[in-house]
């Protein structure tokens, strides 16, 4: 499936647009719009009810070491300062960012990517342009920084690049340039700026020097503009739970093992934000803090990961397009036995590659010791008090107690965390890509025509069933009305009589609509319809009285 196709279908049909798009946009914010509204909620919701609301506290799921209870939270989007403090948002949240001064661009330095090389002096045919001899011959090597993601194409575009700016014949390269290794590596901000052709430069030492963004987005509370009225925006829902971890304890009759869940938006002032709505500024999470004892932790951890992952199969996004990544010991903090993955092959990535839909973390005690006692440090283990230069602690923590006291044996001790930690948008993004087809199916006149069709289970389609009266008279629209009202009280349902009803189909097919119900003059005779199935093409007659059961009970309305 080619994005761009989707994007368009995004934008005609009213998915996604662009924010304040009239104004030109603003890079890295996303509407929903009248079906994406729908399509966002419903997932939400799924995943509610799914987690939250429909779970059973009596007893045991399949996989899991014991029966739990969940409850919910809703948390403001600023919080106290120091709760960032304390998480290591505050000073570990931010990238290492560099600028182009010729391209006007900004890059992360830990993603700027490409090759050493040495360019030979000139002589002989296709070689190094004399003009630019003496300044290459004075820098040495040289680093040729790629804009291409995929290790492969960089290679090749690393070496193009070079030829261009130097003057060299493409096909004369392996003559007049030494390559210092085989593949693409990454720079460091020790490189030498002088020496690096950033991506859009045509010559080298453009790039400035490297400099931290946080990746939070700062706001002041109240009038005053001063250091201690600033706050910022939750880059993630999780906090907010931690600290009300007592709260929920002391006002439910929750027991561990139990998880507190918690679905809103999230900001984060992301440097390159991309990928549609993949990698956004303001976005929204579906996130649970999953409390429970340290010896049953690893347990848990396995239980959530697969039941996770099972949530999306479940959901049509299934096949070789989902995957359940197992972080490797490298990529895990100190504190945490395990993380996963759940990534989906969106199609804006190089063929092979995964982007994250989900990630499931064994946070150990790490965050509610942190809120508890300040600030600790990540690197140690076991999980030591992070001290500033002044021996004191870097961030004090609340000094409230967060630890819990088992009724049945008396033990007090720090529960253990599981996060499951999930992305509403991306969510929908990898339902809209999963569900985007291409197929053949006969126009009014029988001809086949190519059909976009949005292939949404049902659970998440926008629009569940359509009504449409064949023909605007003999009493069609009135039968046709009464069944999109007596729907309408169960489920989204949409009602057009306008236009050839081939085209109605096609409207509802690119929406995603699961059925669509069509009066015609069989119907005024016998009090029987058609439906029609989306995905089929199959169409049957159904008793006028029965069609409302049939509906809901296909969608599950
Ligand atoms: N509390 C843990 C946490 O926030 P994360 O991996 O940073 O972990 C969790 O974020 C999920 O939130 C990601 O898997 C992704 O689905 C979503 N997410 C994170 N940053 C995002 C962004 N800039 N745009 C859209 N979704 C994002």
């Amino acid at each position: 499936m080619e994005m761009d196709k989707l994007v368009a279908l995004c934008k005609r049909r009213g998915f996604l647009f662009q924010s304040s798009e009239i104004y030109g946009g603003l890079n890295g914010f996303w509407d929903y719009g009248p079906l994406g509204v729908e399509l966002k909620r419903n997932i939400k919701n799924a995943w509610w009810q799914d987690m939250v609301s429909g779970h059973d506290d009596l007893s045991a799921p399949a996989g899991a070491p014991d029966s739990y209870e969940m409850v919910g939270l809703d948390c403001t989007i600023i919080m106290h300062p120091q709760v960032w403090k304390c998480s290591g948002h505050y000073d570990l949240f931010h990238d290492i960012m560099v600028d182009c001064r010729e391209s006007k661009k900004r890059y992360r330095i830990d993603q700027m990517r490409g090759r050493w090389v040495v360019a030979k002096p000139p002589g002989g045919e296709g070689g190094l342009a004399p003009e630019k001899a003496a300044e290459v011959q004075s820098l040495g090597r040289l680093f040729i920084v790629s804009d291409v993601e995929s290790p492969e194409a960089a290679v090749e575009d690393t070496v193009a690049r070079a030829c261009q700016v130097l003057g060299i014949r493409k096909k004369k390269a392996d003559e007049h340039l030494t390559w210092e290794s085989t593949s693409v590596v990454g720079i460091d901000s020790k490189v030498d700026r002088a020496r690096v052709l950033a991506p859009h430069a045509t010559w080298f030492g453009t790039l400035t020097e490297p400099r931290e963004f946080n990746l939070m987005f700062s706001t002041q509370v109240g009038a005053a503009a001063s250091d201690d009225a600033r706050a910022f925006l939750r880059p993630e829902t999780a906090q907010g739970i931690f600290v009300n971890f007592k709260n929920v304890l002391d006002s439910t009759r929750v027991r561990v093992p139990f998880g507190i869940a918690q679905v809103g938006k999230s900001f984060r002032n992301e440097i390159t934000p991309r990928n549609f709505t993949f990698r956004s500024r303001e976005f929204e999470q579906m996130e649970i803090e999953f409390f429970c004892h340290p010896d049953s932790s690893f347990q848990w951890y396995k239980y959530w990961r697969d039941r996770r992952m099972a949530w999306y199969t479940e959901l049509g996004l299934a096949g070789e397009r989902l995957r359940l990544r197992e972080h490797e010991s490298s990529e895990l903090s100190h504190y945490s036995t395990g993380t996963a993955d759940i990534e989906y092959a969106f199609p804006f990535l190089p063929e092979g590659d995964f982007g994250e839909l989900e990630g499931i973390a064994h946070r150990g005690d790490f965050d509610l010791r942190s809120h508890m006692e300040g600030k600790l440090d990540p690197n140690t283990r076991p999980l030591q008090l992070e001290l500033g230069p002044d021996g004191k602690p870097r961030h004090r923590g609340s000094g409230k107690d967060l630890s819990y006291r088992d009724e049945i044996t008396n033990q007090r001790y720090i529960p253990h965390v599981i996060e499951p930690s999930a992305g509403a948008d991306r969510a929908t993004l990898a339902f809209l890509c999963e569900a985007y087809h291409e197929d053949q199916a006969p126009d009014e006149n029988g001809q086949m025509q190519t059909r976009v069709v949005m292939r949404f289970h049902p659970r998440i389609a926008p629009i569940k069933a359509a009504v449409f009266p064949l023909v605007k008279k003999d009493g069609m629209p009135e039968m046709a009305q009464g069944i999109y009202r007596a729907l309408k009280k169960h489920c989204n349902v949409f009602y057009d009589e306008k236009g050839a009803i081939g085209r109605r189909y096609r409207r509802q097919d690119e929406a995603g609509t699961p059925y669509c119900i069509t009066v015609d003059g069989q119907s005024l005779k016998d009090g029987t319809v058609t439906v029609r199935d989306r995905d089929s093409l199959q169409q049957w007659r159904v008793k006028v009285d029965d069609v409302v059961a049939e509906i809901r009970q296909r969608v599950g309305a």
